[in-house]
């Protein structure tokens, strides 16, 4: 979806809409327009949409109001305005039409306000289509161009930040609706290298030889069962001076069968999306790069795949981690712990971070906890907690906070190796994250955000659609724009 901005005296597509605040329909608009809009019990409520037709110019405009529910929504505002523009798409995406107008005259937004209305509809105007060829024509999306006319001053310059930011949720979202024969860890790599090619950003990747020199053991054991070799990605992007960069770190299982502690098959396609973490962090690093972010980011991908194999680690192996602490592998299906204990190392020790902050699709425990509302949060950092729930209310994606404790951390202890990689059937989410803190260095400050509810939409929200959410590309920017770029 492409956004253009236009004046009010260009000429204008047939379909043009209109945006209506809580209970009041503007007064130019036609009597009969007016009339039907209160006869089909349209009010502006947030997201509500309403279609008339109008004759004009010797032949029919289509008229479409949509409702930007009440101006002192207060922190609904943002959201609101968003779920006006992702009305808009969502209904007019396979209407025929080629362009919608969204004309702002007399809509008394500010600029930022108008950006927001375009940052929802072109989110809510992303399919994923690649592999649909036996569309129908009326079943294809023919919306292409939002056209923003009479847009209120300083919309063009907050809406440049926000489809940077666009571009980087879509990207995730390709990365995570891909088919896992489509994205490995080689091909994601590949994705990552062409997408972000003269956006100014550094890129490192170690293969297979370069994990096993630095003994990444852990890693590498959940890659074993795979033909696909491992990667580890980092992408670079110093966008100012920093004393330390921030990390992110995504877990990047590019499908997880569970390995030989194999996964039932119902349902296990969802796997593809296992590697949502990583598609999160490769998304927001193109956001930051594209922005021009005021702030020095390292994002890191620990990209495997996780199969059942005659080579594949077994339960009750134990591996040895780049850190040099051992594990019990007693679940092969406890992988994304396994994947993420090695990057978190290696991403201290080559770039001594201040703070990090990881995002993995890591247990369906936090699904059972939290449903598709929040991604669970887990820090070592008061401070860290609250700019991190700051952000998630700010951007729309959620967090909430779980524990650590020491009475947690016992629960992992293992009779023959250093940890073993699960714990007891309850608390799993957060023996998981406590997993995670053992490779933590002391004086960082860490964040582990479990996002297995998240990165996937069994139905249409507010700004996506079925499908691939591009979960943690906002919550990321959020942070870096209020936390790192402040
Ligand atoms: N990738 C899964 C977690 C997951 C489950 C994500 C469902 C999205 C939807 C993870 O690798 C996994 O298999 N976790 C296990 C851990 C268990 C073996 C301790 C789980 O949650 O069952
Ligand atoms: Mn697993
Ligand atoms: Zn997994």
């Amino acid at each position: 979806m492409k956004v253009v901005f236009r004046t009010a005296d260009a000429p204008q597509p047939r379909l043009i809409a209109r945006l209506v605040a809580q209970d009041a329909l503007p007064a130019d608009l036609d009597a009969v327009v007016r009339e039907g809009a209160g006869a089909a019990r349209f009010t502006g409520k947030a997201g509500q949409t309403h279609e008339a037709f109008l004759a004009a110019d010797g032949g029919v405009k289509r008229l479409a109001l949509a409702g930007t529910g009440r101006a002192d929504a207060g922190s609904d505002r943002t959201a609101n305005l968003e779920k006006a523009g992702a009305a808009l798409t969502a209904k007019y995406l396979t209407s025929g039409e080629a362009a919608l107008a969204i004309d702002f005259t007399g809509s008394g937004l500010t600029g930022t306000e108008a950006a927001s209305v375009l940052f929802g509809a072109r989110l809510r105007g992303w399919r994923h289509d690649v592999y649909r060829t036996k569309l129908t024509d009326d079943q294809k999306p023919s919306l292409t161009e939002v056209i923003a006319v009479a847009a209120p001053e300083g919309t063009a310059a907050a809406w440049e930040a926000e489809s940077a930011l666009a571009e980087g949720i879509e990207f995730t979202r390709e990365l995570v609706a891909e088919p896992a024969n489509v994205i490995y860890p080689e091909s994601f790599v590949e994705r990552c290298k062409a997408r972000l090619a003269g956006t100014g950003v550094e890129i490192l990747v170690l293969g297979l030889k370069e994990m096993t020199d630095l003994g990444m053991g852990a890693l590498l054991g959940v890659a074993q069962g795979s033909v696909r070799e491992p990667k580890l990605l980092a992408i670079r992007w110093k966008g100012a001076e920093a004393a330390q960069p921030t990390a992110f770190v995504g877990k990047g299982v590019t499908f997880d069968t569970g390995g030989i502690s194999i996964k039932p098959a119902a349902g296990m396609e969802d796997m593809k999306w296992d590697m949502g973490g990583a598609g999160a962090v490769a998304g927001t690093m193109l956001a930051l790069a594209l922005r021009k972010a005021k702030a020095d980011v390292i994002g890191v991908c620990g990209l495997v795949e996780n199969m059942p194999d005659g080579n594949a680690q077994r339960p009750g192996d134990v591996v040895t981690s780049m850190s040099g602490q051992t594990v019990e592998v007693i679940n092969t299906d406890a992988e994304g712990r396994l994947v993420l204990c090695d990057a978190l190392t290696w991403v201290q020790k080559e770039y001594a971070p201040k703070t990090i902050i990881d995002l993995a699709t890591l247990t369906g425990a936090i699904i059972v906890s939290l449903g598709n509302e929040y991604g669970g949060m887990f820090t070592n950092d008061d401070g860290l907690a609250a700019k991190l729930d700051a952000a998630g209310k700010a951007s729309g994606d959620k967090l909430w906070r779980f524990p650590l404790g020491p009475a947690y951390d016992k629960l992992i202890d293992s009779p023959i190796a250093d940890m073993k990689n699960v714990g007891p059937r309850y608390g799993g989410s957060i023996t998981a994250a406590q997993f995670l803190q053992r490779y933590i260095d002391k004086g960082v400050a860490w964040a582990h955000l479990d996002i297995a509810g998240m990165v996937w939409a069994d139905k249409p929200g507010q700004t996506w659609d079925k499908g691939a959410t591009g979960y943690g590309v906002r919550l990321l920017d959020q942070y870096v724009r209020t936390v790192l770029e402040a």
